[in-house]
């Protein structure tokens, strides 16, 4: 069993993790209007990932005989003006999830919860990756300037993502 207390808590993470896939979503979709290809599919694929994150709190909390609790899922923004300003949102976001993450090992060790702690480890390691990737994403972006033209080739580069 889980205590309430990490139950409410896991649950929470559960809605944070969908909003970020219904914000990459969104990110998606605004490349796709923007006729960046490479840059949509990437997008897609990381709001998968997302997805994948949110059933895994789902299914551990069921594991351990806790209730789930599906919240409101917040409306992202649909509009950005540029490639790196997306990123660096995306940047943002995923160093707030990751503030998040730690809290939630802060919490379960004060609750004495090793499993749940032990289960926050994948996650911890996931955000040292998201935060990685996106800084690299983010510094190509500048080198390279941030107007569709210029990264047309970059475009294509993230459109390999499988
Ligand atoms: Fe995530
Ligand atoms: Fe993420």
């Amino acid at each position: 069993m889980i205590s309430r207390t990490i139950e409410e808590a896991l649950n929470k993470q559960i809605n944070r993790e969908l909003y970020s896939a219904y914000l990459y979503l969104a990110m998606s979709a605004y490349f796709e209007t923007a006729n960046m290809k490479g840059f949509a599919k990437w997008m897609r694929i990381q709001a998968k990932e997302e997805q994948t994150h949110a059933f895994k709190f789902y299914d551990y909390i069921i594991a351990r005989g806790g209730k789930t609790n599906l919240l409101a899922i917040e409306a992202p923004k649909s509009k950005w003006t540029s490639a790196g300003k997306v990123f660096e949102e995306v940047y943002a976001h995923e160093q707030k999830v990751t503030g998040f993450i730690n809290s939630l090992v802060e919490l379960a060790i004060k609750e004495k919860d090793y499993a749940t702690f032990e289960m926050l480890q994948w996650f911890v390691k996931e955000q040292v990756e998201e935060e990685e990737h996106v800084s690299e994403i983010l510094a190509k972006i500048k080198a390279i300037g941030d107007v569709p033209g210029h990264l047309f080739y970059l475009d294509h580069e993230m459109g390999k993502r499988e």
